[in-house]
C-alpha cells in the first residue's frame, strides 16, 4: 500500500509523527509537505495528495489542517476522492466501513496525537462493508 500525505502548518507536526508510524510499518509514503511550521495555504499541499489518489498513484491519502475543513473541502473536489473528516476512532472506522473513504482527513487542532495515530491505524486496516453502501457511494460523484 502506498500512502500520499500532506497538510498545512497546523497539521505539520502530526504529519511527521504519522509518516514515522507508516514507515515503521514498512508502508511506502509520499509526503507532499510542508516540512516547517511556516504559514502556508492548505490547497497547495492538499491538491497534490488528492491528485495522487485520483490518478491511482497512491492507494490512499491522509490530509491534515487545523479544523480539517479546508483540507477536506479541497480534497473532495477531486473525482474518485472520498475524504472523510474524522475526529474520533469510531468515525474513522465508519468512514471505512460505510463510505469506503480513501482519504483520512484529520483536524489536527481538535484531536490529540494519540487519537490521530489510532485513526490512522484504523483507516489502514478497516475494510469497506460493501452491500447497501455500494450504490450510495456510487451516487456521490456529480459527473463521471
Ligand atoms: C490555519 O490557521 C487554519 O485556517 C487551517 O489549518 C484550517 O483549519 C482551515 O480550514
Amino acid at each position: 500500500m502506498k500512502i500520499a500525505i500532506g497538510s498545512d502548518h497546523a497539521g505539520v507536526d502530526y504529519k511527521k509523527a504519522i509518516v514515522e508510524l507508516l514507515k515503521s510499518k514498512g508502508i511506502e509514503v509520499e509526503d507532499f509537505g510542508p516540512f516547517t511550521t511556516d504559514s502556508v495555504d492548505y490547497p497547495d499541499y492538499i491538491h497534490p495528495v488528492a491528485q495522487s489518489v485520483e490518478d491511482k498513484k497512491a492507494d490512499r491519502g491522509i490530509i491534515l489542517c487545523g479544523t480539517g475543513n479546508g483540507a477536506g473541502m479541497t480534497a473532495n473536489k477531486h473525482q474518485g476522492v472520498r475524504a472523510a473528516l474524522c475526529w474520533c476512532p469510531e468515525i474513522a472506522r465508519l468512514a471505512r466501513q460505510h463510505n469506503d473513504a480513501n482519504v483520512l482527513d484529520i483536524p489536527a487542532r481538535f484531536v490529540t496525537l494519540e487519537q490521530a495515530l489510532e485513526m490512522v491505524e484504523i483507516f489502514l486496516c478497516e475494510p469497506f462493508e460493501g452491500g447497501r453502501h455500494i450504490c450510495r457511494i456510487n451516487k456521490i460523484p456529480c459527473s463521471k
